[in-house]
């Protein structure tokens, strides 16, 4: 008996995967258009009166939004080929090395727990504290509502760790870059980022209205280059990278980076989201790593959401910076201050983080065994360079997401990164290290990985059909 799954429209298994792959880079490349995303000419478009008849439909329904439309197209697309969604996972605990979903444990690589200080009994004991002496909320931004100590006490913690004069708080890191990006830069100025820069550096730059140029990821020779040619059309120009990339795992060559800025007097903002914590004898980022002066890197940022297993990210760097962004950025002046709870789950973390250098070392550890036995199992891990992050990169978004459902289905959570958060020959899994992960687990994952890559790409159509 045929089964209709498979041969749905009288096509194999295999050409319809093929179209509706076919289907979504199709979709997905296309310009932003509604499907009824038009409006007469003399219906109503000059501001003459109350549109006639359904000419407006496509701009005051939501359900009539283009990006609406495309994440139902997808949606449909995964369950016409069986794939289940394998995002939004509700867990029911702290999710550690291990997680549970389900009411079933998971060994868990989805979460950027790497010191495995969220759920620690000090971290959270502090947050307790806090809610005790000062309640869940700041309760208005800070410059309204004043200052709260240990809002101060990790800023201060903050500065030293990055060998800064000073340092600002932000209620989110994704809001920080925004903020400060949006903010510090204008129309004359220049913001030249790495092309694999997290989204909140491009939103930021947009904010800014100034001229956005991205640069070859990694590639300081490209970003001298465009320097030469750009730097004296533009009065300030700052240079934005990240200290590990979240997507990648690898990290620039920070003193070639400081070399360049240096001679053409442009800044150099460091986003150290993934990088605190991990890079480092003490977890102190890539300055730490590569030793430099910290004063050289003249904006470093980061959040409290990775290692410091809160919520939020900060700015340190000299004096009349953080004194400006704290005065006039609209995502600190217009927004609520850090919850106290917040900041002092971060600060504890930071603190254990800064004692127990042995878990960054562990972090190391376990991420080197990980990245040497994929490497040893013939896993494309990219350009990781085995810490934090490792990715194992398949090749389609749809082999991504029927690979991350296996190993879903083997006790292993670990989520896809698919087209377009990657380009779709760069789809792949995204594993997240922690101190807290065994050898056993490390062992017995990639092993499993191993295995079910291979079954999917021995039988594309079966797995599917399972
Ligand atoms: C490099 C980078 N910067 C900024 C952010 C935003 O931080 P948050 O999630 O704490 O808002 C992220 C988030 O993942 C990130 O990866």
């Amino acid at each position: 008996m045929t089964d209709s799954r498979n041969r749905l429209f009288g096509m194999s298994a295999k050409a319809k995967e093929h179209l509706v792959k076919r289907m979504l880079e199709r979709r997905a490349k296309r310009p932003q258009q509604g499907p009824t995303a038009r409006v007469s000419a003399g219906s109503g478009g000059s501001g003459a009166g109350p549109a006639q008849g359904d000419a407006y439909d496509a701009f005051f329904r939501f359900d009539q939004l283009p990006g609406y439309h495309e994440l139902h197209v997808q949606k449909a697309a995964a369950a016409r080929l069986g794939i289940a969604n394998p995002y939004f996972r509700l867990h029911e605990r702290v999710a550690r090395d291990t997680t549970v979903i389900g009411n079933r444990e998971y060994v868990n690589f989805a979460s950027y727990n790497y010191l495995d200080l969220c759920g620690h009994e000090a971290v959270s004991s502090a947050a307790k504290e806090a809610i005790d002496r000062f309640g869940t909320s700041a309760s208005a931004s800070r410059p309204v509502s004043g200052d709260r100590p240990i809002q101060r006490e990790l800023e201060q913690a903050l500065a030293a760790i990055h060998g800064a004069e000073d340092c600002v708080a932000f209620v989110s890191g994704w809001a920080t870059n925004v903020t400060t990006l949006g903010h510090l830069f204008g129309p004359k100025d220049l913001i030249l980022h790495d092309a694999l820069i997290h989204n909140s550096a491009t939103q930021g730059a947009l904010l800014s209205g100034a001229r956005r140029l991205p640069f070859p990821h990694n590639d300081w020779e490209a970003l001298d280059a465009i320097l030469r040619r750009e730097r004296s059309r533009h009065e300030r120009v700052v240079v934005v990278i990240e200290g590990i990339y979240s997507m990648d795992g690898d990290f620039p060559d920070l003193p070639r980076f400081i070399e360049v800025k240096r001679r053409h007097k442009a800044f150099l903002m460091v986003d150290e989201a993934h990088s605190l914590g991990v890079l480092g004898e003490h977890g102190f980022g890539i300055g730490e790593h590569f030793g430099i002066d910290p004063h050289d890197v003249d904006i470093w940022m980061g959040t409290l959401s990775k290692t410091l297993a809160s919520c939020g990210g900060y700015i340190a760097g000299e004096g009349a910076l953080v004194e400006y962004l704290k005065f006039t950025a609209p995502g600190f002046l217009y927004s609520v201050g850090m919850a106290p709870p917040v900041a002092a789950a971060a600060l504890a973390a930071l603190n254990v983080m800064a004692s127990e250098p042995e878990r960054v070392a562990r972090l190391h550890e376990r991420s080197t065994l990980f990245y040497a036995l994929a490497s040893e199992a013939g896993l494309n891990t990219g350009h990781s360079a085995g810490y934090s992050v490792i990715p194992v990169i398949v090749g389609s978004s749809i082999k991504a997401a029927r690979l991350s459902n296996a190993l879903f289905e083997r006790g292993i959570n670990v989520q896809p990164i698919i087209y377009p958060a990657v380009e779709e020959r760069a789809a792949r899994l995204r594993f997240f290290m922690s101190c807290a992960h065994t050898p056993e687990q490390i062992r017995s994952t990639v092993s499993v990985v191993a295995e079910e890559l291979a079954r999917l790409e021995r039988k594309p159509s079966r797995a599917r059909a399972g």
